[in-house]
């Protein structure tokens, strides 16, 4: 048995200043001046992860947009939080669009998380695939730098043909997909969408997947998506590790365990939900079978 953890979209913040203000960080500084700065609060990820650590897991994925503005003191901050919650064998983690949020800073992610980043045959390369046990963790890349107001992510085809490869490689695993963008949102957001998302969703048609994991949309979601012959693929979404509930409860801090054991034809995927309340305290919302 192995038990998955995961969490996403961190937005650690350190505010930009003088000419880092003169581009798409400028508009989303004014973004967090108003809104954000309130709901992303350092405290309560770290309540968040206390309380995470005193459960039992074997591993994390933090599905992106650990950063905010993309900033070399940001990109430090999440590589030395990244270290409190395991070594890089124990700890996946891929980019949102956040995590690229302007030009130039393309290598930035790979550059101070690496290490985090790598597939089991030490390559630097997305998708990468990490074989813990009976289970294929494979992680996708869908950061890029847009334009201001725009959250859009794009995997491309050389990613999406890797990840075709690699699915038809795993056959016999438990194959977890771990990507920020989620292939199909309840929340239907043009500007923030996945724009290739009908292609990745015909990838998993063709060669099928046991379990995906997204962030992006600030929630927790199922969505069940097409498999080969009739399957379903769920496809879950969790809220951000750093908000208090300024969307409502749904919205606020949570990570989710996934427990998989069994056997080839024969998986079975528990998922708990723990989550903060009004009263700060974390708690389980939901307990279910998804395989
Ligand atoms: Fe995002």
């Amino acid at each position: 048995m192995l038990t998955l953890a995961h969490l996403s979209d961190l937005h650690m913040a350190v505010e930009p200043r003088g000419s880092q203000l003169l581009s798409k960080r400028g508009l989303g500084y004014i973004n967090w001046l108003r809104k954000r700065k309130n709901i992303h609060r350092p405290e309560v990820l770290d309540a968040l992860v206390r309380e995470l650590k005193a459960q039992t897991f074997d591993h994390v994925a933090v599905t992106g947009d650990l950063v905010n503005f993309s900033l070399p003191d940001e990109y430090a901050r999440a590589r030395d939080w990244l270290a409190t919650l395991g070594g890089p064998r124990d700890v996946t983690t891929m980019p949102g669009n956040h995590d690229v949020y302007v030009h130039g800073v393309e290598p930035m992610p790979a550059q101070f998380w690496g290490d985090y980043m790598r597939g089991d045959d030490g390559l630097d390369r997305f998708p990468f695939l990490r074989r813990r046990g009976d289970v294929a963790l494979i992680a996708l890349s869908t950061g890029m730098a847009t334009g201001p107001f725009m959250a859009t992510g794009r995997l491309g085809d050389r990613q999406l043909s890797r990840l075709s490869e690699i699915l038809a490689q795993t056959p016999d695993a438990f194959r977890v997909v771990l990507i920020h963008h989620p292939p199909k949102s309840p929340l239907r957001r043009y500007l923030r969408r996945l724009v290739d998302a009908s292609a990745l969703r015909q990838v998993l048609i063709e060669q099928g997947a046991e379990l995906l994991l997204h962030g992006h949309d600030h929630r927790s979601s199922v969505v069940l998506l097409d498999g080969p012959n009739g399957a379903k693929i769920p496809a879950v979404g969790v809220p951000s590790a750093s908000a208090v509930a300024a969307h409502g409860e749904e919205g606020a801090a949570a990570y989710h365990l996934f427990k998989i054991d069994g056997a080839p034809k024969q998986w079975r995927c528990q998922m708990i939900a723990r989550q903060r309340g009004a009263d700060g305290t974390i708690r389980e919302v939901d307990r279910k079978i998804l395989v």
